[in-house]
């Protein structure tokens, strides 16, 4: 079967950037991408490439080539439904925040609600392909809706979890590592799975290619997140190790990370992992584990989301206690806000919750990203006060205590400390020297990224403080005050 028309479901962070490079590959197939969201649809019909809804390397000039020619996005949902022979399904799966599972499970209402308007709508057999990151099972579900719920056309569920990595989604998806696809051992499963094998085949080798049945596929995604994740923490707890040691984080993962068991990357301590995927991915398979009743395995994978949070707020109460145990009242700026460098998504970014604990404290934050707005900042922290019950007023009068600036250097103006909360390239080239003379001292700077050049900062008088680095680099000359 060859797929002449494929219609996405969901034009977020996965399925704008997936679509994009799919339709840039397979200039026969036409791709169209929908979405109920109204604004972020007509951000991704945008004439100015600067309004993309995701900001991407690269993703600017695949979409340039490809809308418009074969890449089409709109809210009609039904009829691109309708016109399509294969499906993609790249909704939101947040977790759960109310009833059964809360707190843990998948919240999996987007993608059943897309289950049944397919199947409501569709006249014509379609194979429905998961791209959305779902508990292992879920296909099993989505058949049952289909076939129950149908026309009396038939429906071939592939699970086709993406591995992208925000930041670097364009390179991931044109150069991946690999893609998975599971689906049924049947003759018409095989045939569906040989149909989107050929889709990617445009630009990926066959060994690049992996088959494998549903349920293996839909486990793959969570255990790769989880294993991600898990290395995070690993290095991030041995981080608060090294600085009660004077052991250097970074040496030891160079000196670990050199045995090619254990390799080189995802070995960089920092203030914690963000990301909409990490965390929820983690809680759900802690509670597919519980669900199963597997408690010591839910237990092992629980301790990754721990320390992480424990990791944010030894961050938080670093600053506090550095700064003689109070930061209230004090300019504490922010030097980013996503939850890593070159995407402007902020969910879960460790940045929310250290600012959450020095706003408790009295601080005042003052935040400077290249590519997150005052709008969104806000938005994190509200939604987070919302969860926590806080009322209306209450936020409103917490939100104060945020500033928000389209320059470094006003963010940065008579500022008490320094926080490096994303690894922005930029960060790195400032002039650190002026930044010191306009600044409240003594000039402290929280490097949650070790990003920064310790030693060159410290000679300029900052007080400089690592993740994970026990070691204080002596003072080269006078501070200047
Ligand atoms: P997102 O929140 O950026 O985008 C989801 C979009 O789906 C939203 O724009 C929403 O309006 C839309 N939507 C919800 N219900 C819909 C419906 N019934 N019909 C049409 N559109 C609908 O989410 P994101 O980040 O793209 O993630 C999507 C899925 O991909 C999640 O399951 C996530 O776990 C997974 N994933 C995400 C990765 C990432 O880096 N963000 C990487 C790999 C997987």
């Amino acid at each position: 079967m060859k797929i002449k028309n494929i219609c996405c479901l969901g034009a977020g962070y996965v399925g704008g950037p997936t679509m994009s490079v799919i339709a840039l590959k397979c200039p026969e197939i036409k791709v169209t991408v929908v979405d109920l969201n109204e604004s972020r649809i007509a951000a991704w019909n945008n004439g100015d490439l600067d309004k993309l809804p995701v900001y991407e390397p690269g993703l600017a000039e695949v979409v340039e080539e490809a809308r418009g020619r074969n890449l089409f996005f709109s809210t009609e949902v039904d009829s691109a439904i309708e016109a399509a022979d294969m499906i993609f399904i790249a909704v939101n799966t947040p977790t759960k925040n109310y009833g059964e599972g809360k707190g843990m499970a998948a919240d999996l209402k987007f993608v059943e609600l897309c289950a049944r308007q397919i199947a409501r709508i569709a006249k014509n057999d379609k194979i429905i392909v998961e791209k959305s990151t779902l508990p292992v099972r879920t296909a099993e579900t989505l058949q049952t809706i289909l076939d129950h719920t149908g026309n009396g056309v038939k429906f071939e569920v592939l699970s086709n979890p993406e591995f992208l990595a925000e930041g670097t989604a364009i390179n991931d998806l044109l150069h991946a590592d690999r893609v998975l696809i599971g689906g049924k051992q049947t003759e018409s499963g095989q045939k569906a799975i040989q149909a989107l094998v050929d889709v990617y085949a445009h630009w990926l080798s066959p060994k690049q290619i992996l088959t494998t049945n549903v349920w293996s596929s839909e486990l793959s995604k969570l255990t790769a997140n989880a294993f991600l994740a898990q290395r995070i923490s690993s290095i991030n707890a041995l981080s608060a190790l090294c600085e009660a040691t004077e052991a250097d984080v970074d040496e030891v993962a160079t000196a670990i990370g050199t045995d090619s068991r254990i390799g080189p990357k995802f070995l960089k301590a920092s203030v914690g992992f963000g990301g909409s995927c990490f965390q929820k991915d983690i809680l759900n398979l802690v509670y597919l584990c519980r669900y199963f009743n597997l408690p010591e395995v839910a237990n092992y994978w629980e301790q990754i989301i721990i320390l992480n949070d424990y990791q944010k707020y030894r961050f938080a109460k670093k600053i506090i206690s550095s700064l003689f145990n109070t930061v209230s009242g004090k300019k504490i700026t922010f030097l980013g806000w996503a939850f890593k460098k070159d995407t402007n998504d902020t969910r879960e970014s460790a940045a929310i919750y250290v600012a959450e604990h020095l706003i408790e404290d009295g601080a005042e934050i003052h935040v400077y990203d290249p590519k997150v707005s005052e709008e969104k900042i806000k938005a994190d922290m509200s939604y987070l006060w919302e969860l926590k019950g806080f009322t209306e007023q209450k936020i409103e009068s917490k939100l104060k205590q945020i500033f928000v600036y389209n320059s470094a250097e006003d963010a940065l103006h008579q500022a008490h400390a320094v926080a490096v909360l994303t690894e922005w390239d930029e960060f790195k080239t400032y002039n650190w020297n002026s930044i010191f003379i306009n600044m409240y001292k003594p000039a402290f700077i929280f490097d949650g990224r070790n990003i920064l050049d310790a030693e060159e900062l410290t000679a300029i008088g900052f007080q400089v403080k690592g993740i994970g680095k026990g070691y204080i680099p002596q003072l080269k000359r006078e501070p200047v005050f």
